[in-house]
């Protein structure tokens, strides 16, 4: 094909390998940074498509910009970061890479439930700062995660994988959603419940709703008035989602326990109280970071690519209007 497509940083060779194979140009942003707005500005306008990643902001302006452009592939599922009603207007696919990253994303909501239940960092570190001397009765006291209550908010696909993994927990689950989910209510006895009643009951409150407006600062400092004093609070979602400012107020206040985070309001930068409380476990946007996953990312997102570029619907595109439905 005699396009150009852009990509704004190096994904796994497999993905841009199949560009290369079918596409007449392929260029990489070559710095190890996400790239700045202006940068993009700058070189949009030659390229047919754009491979970009969740840190770009992909706006009206950028995307006015892209005279010749036709496709911009996400290398994520969530896809906050691109205007879409602009993209639409303007007759441009949007895609994202869903389901592939489902896996990794629940796994590493574990990892953060566990892990600030039973502060393993603060005693990872403790370990390596050889303050080890010997079992005490006292050291590191966490919290229980066995037979307490998980609350799910948005049980998608992550939220529905996060929420199977507790069966080997003996735990009981609650879910806030917009729909029923069948496989929760089945396999674990799921109650779907009102957001007063999740906050209230649950011992673990984990997030997996995509951005939008309406759940923006969904978690601020009522949310974290109404629940248990002994709660934890989890996300792998999005940093926006939560206020770090109140979420950091309620961790240094004892309004409740701890906080798992892999997401921040506005990363890179994290809210400076939030780095020095020792009820947070913190994670720089890992969710789905595996060999497999990533490359499963990068082969779809080219997939994706290649469809929009050739006038075919791509099988994960986010707005179908663009093809008349
Ligand atoms: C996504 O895909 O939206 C994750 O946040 C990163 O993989």
């Amino acid at each position: 094909m005699k396009k150009k497509v852009f990509i704004t940083r190096q994904i796994p060779d497999q993905g841009i390998d199949m560009l290369k194979e079918n596409i007449a140009t392929v260029d990489v942003f070559p710095h190890d940074r996400p790239i700045l707005k202006e940068e993009l500005m700058n070189v949009i306008e030659h390229y047919d498509g754009l491979l970009c990643l969740l840190t770009d902001p992909v706006d009206a302006e950028v995307l006015k910009k892209g005279k010749k452009l036709s496709v911009v592939s996400n290398y994520a599922v969530g896809y906050n970061n691109i205007d879409v009603q602009t993209a639409t207007d303007l007759n441009i696919c949007v895609t994202n890479t869903p389901g592939v990253l489902t896996d990794a994303t629940a796994d590493l909501a574990w990892a953060l439930i566990l892990g600030t239940a039973r502060k393993t960092a603060q005693a990872d570190i403790y370990t390596r700062k050889k303050k080890f001397n010997g079992w005490s009765p006292t050291l590191f006291l966490g919290l229980p995660v066995a037979n307490m209550t998980l609350g799910i908010v948005g049980a998608g696909r992550i939220g529905t994988a996060a929420a199977l993994r507790s069966s080997g927990f003996s735990m009981k689950v609650l879910y806030v959603s917009n729909h029923p989910n069948q496989v929760l209510e089945k396999e674990l006895n799921a109650a779907k419940v009102s957001m007063d009643t999740l906050l209230e009951r649950s011992d673990i409150i984990s997030l997996h709703v995509p951005l939008t407006s309406q759940t923006r600062h969904m978690f601020g400092k009522n949310e974290f008035a109404a629940m248990k004093e002994t709660a934890l609070l989890i996300n792998t979602s999005r940093g926006p989602v939560v206020n770090e400012k109140e979420l950091a107020y309620a961790l240094e206040n004892g309004i409740i326990a701890g906080a798992g985070l892999d997401v921040f309001e506005n990363e890179p930068d994290i809210y400076n109280r939030l780095l020095t409380l020792e009820n947070t476990l913190l994670l720089p946007h890992i969710g789905s970071a595996t060999h497999e996953t990533r490359n499963k990312m990068a082969r779809m997102a080219a997939r994706n690519m290649l469809a929009g570029l050739s006038g075919k619907k791509p099988e994960f595109l986010v707005n179908p209007r663009v093809f008349g439905a």
